[in-house]
């Protein structure tokens, strides 16, 4: 079998150097050495200008800002990867009572936060609307009764977009992709005038501005100019029924690459958004975007040394001592990372499957890759900034490992090892 020819994809900071691997200016392997393994490294300057990518667009050549970037915080909420966004400018895209409680705790101005979710319980609106958040994005019309209810206990009013469901296809893997009229996000497209009206007539709703997010890792920007013109449309007719929109949320899901994507410039991207939005006359509404990958992805890497070389009858495993624990993305969607030894050796290189110690055949972190490896080597999982650590679990009873930032030749542990005894610390057995 030979090795898949997807070429590495382009990283800012992350790089190879005569051999071996750097985070900015700090090799991989001491890294490992001081903190173990697995461990979740990411690059402060990759954070940075991924966004000011995004934010040299948000503003205009008069100075005049168009657009916010309101990162979703799903993708990787680590506090430190929060707290740098929030530094440059950054507002918060949240799904959850839990990701609501880490933006104030990084003391995020509430009025950066818009909150979305299909499934928002009574208690998390509750905790949203006493924090004072931005919007909250409706998904169905039970839901927005809900908010009424509990905004009338709570004797406030309730700021809200509908998030439309454009019955765009994303051109995405099927479990990412949500703009469609099957999939169970937003509200159905022929539906939403009425929506709308209906929240204008509640007591304690205030309609801010409309929504909609068509899924992740989109590598095209036609689908997002599709799902735009329907939108706005349905903003022209608000207009003319009187009904007023103050912002537009065009949602997240700029894709990255991880080897063989080449998804638009995200400035590129950007700009040809916002100048449809103004080509069609609505200039004058704030634009919110809520990236979340292309902001964290390829920011990140995941270190794991091999554990073992397991020659097989049909192919060779390396056994590493990462796993689908802490990186599912392969096991859920089949998504290929680059994989790359830490330091450059000259041995043989064989092709192997690179599998971790998770009893199920589907605990893989890449398939059929060439590499030059011995054990109690390291290789360093590339374009795991995104939904890496956020998804890991603690199945078999593993531990989630360390996260770091690196910042030029700085080291900062940004999340503490997990303890095997902290695992089972509130369970009890029974009395007898
Ligand atoms: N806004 C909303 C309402 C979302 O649901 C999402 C992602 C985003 C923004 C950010 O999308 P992004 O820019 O990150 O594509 N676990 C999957 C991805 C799930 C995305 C869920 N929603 C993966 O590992 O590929």
């Amino acid at each position: 079998m030979t090795s898949k020819a997807i070429p590495l994809p382009k990283l800012t900071g992350f790089s190879e150097r005569n051999g071996n691997w750097y985070a900015e200016e700090v090799p991989l392997r001491d890294l490992a050495k001081e903190f173990g393994t697995p461990l979740y490294v990411y690059s402060r300057k990759a954070l940075t200008e991924a966004y000011q990518a995004y934010d040299r667009a948000c503003v205009d050549a008069n100075g005049k800002r168009r657009a916010r970037v309101h990162y979703a915080m799903k993708a990787n909420s680590n506090l430190a990867v929060m707290d740098c966004f929030k530094k440059l400018g950054a507002g918060f895209d949240l799904v959850s009572g839990g990701e609501l409680a880490r933006a104030l705790a990084i003391g995020a101005d509430p009025k950066s936060l818009v909150f979305a979710g299909v499934g928002k319980s009574a208690t998390e609106i509750a905790a949203a609307l006493k924090a004072g958040v931005k919007c909250i994005n409706v998904e169905s019309i039970a839901e927005l009764h809900q908010i009424n209810r509990v905004a009338t206990t709570l004797n406030c009013r309730a700021p809200i977009s509908l998030r439309v469901n454009p019955d765009v296809d994303a051109q995405t893997h099927p479990y990412i992709s949500t703009g469609l009229k099957g999939n169970k996000f937003g509200i159905a497209y022929h539906e939403v005038l009425k929506t709308y009206r209906e929240a204008s007539q509640l007591s304690q709703i205030d309609v801010v501005g409309i929504d909609c997010h068509i899924g992740s890792q989109i590598t095209k920007t036609a689908p997002y100019l599709d799902a735009l013109d329907k939108v706005l449309d349905l903003v022209a007719q608000l207009k003319k029924e009187g009904i007023v929109i103050h912002h537009l949320d065009l949602g997240g899901g700029l894709g990255i690459s991880y080897g063989d994507e080449s998804p638009p410039d995200i400035t590129d991207f950007t700009n040809t958004l916002l100048n449809l939005v103004t080509e069609r006359g609505f200039g004058y509404l704030d634009v919110v975007l809520e990236p979340g990958r292309s902001l964290v992805g390829n920011a990140g890497v995941l270190l794991t040394a091999v554990e073992y070389l397991k020659p097989g009858a049909e192919k060779n495993f390396c056994i590493v001592d990462a796993a689908m624990t802490e990186l599912m993305r392969p096991a859920l969607y089949e998504a290929h990372h680059g994989i790359v030894p830490v330091q450059t050796k000259a041995l043989k290189s064989v092709t192997y499957d690179i599998v971790g110690p998770v009893c199920e055949s589907g605990d893989w972190l890449g398939k059929d890759r060439a590499l030059a490896i011995e054990e109690g080597d390291l290789l360093a999982i590339l374009s795991a900034g995104a939904y890496g650590f956020v998804m890991a679990s603690n199945y078999n009873t593993r531990p989630k490992p360390a996260e770091i930032m690196v910042d030029g030749e700085k080291v900062y542990i940004i999340r503490a090892r997990e303890k095997i005894s902290d695992l089972f610390s509130t369970e009890t057995v029974l009395p007898n």
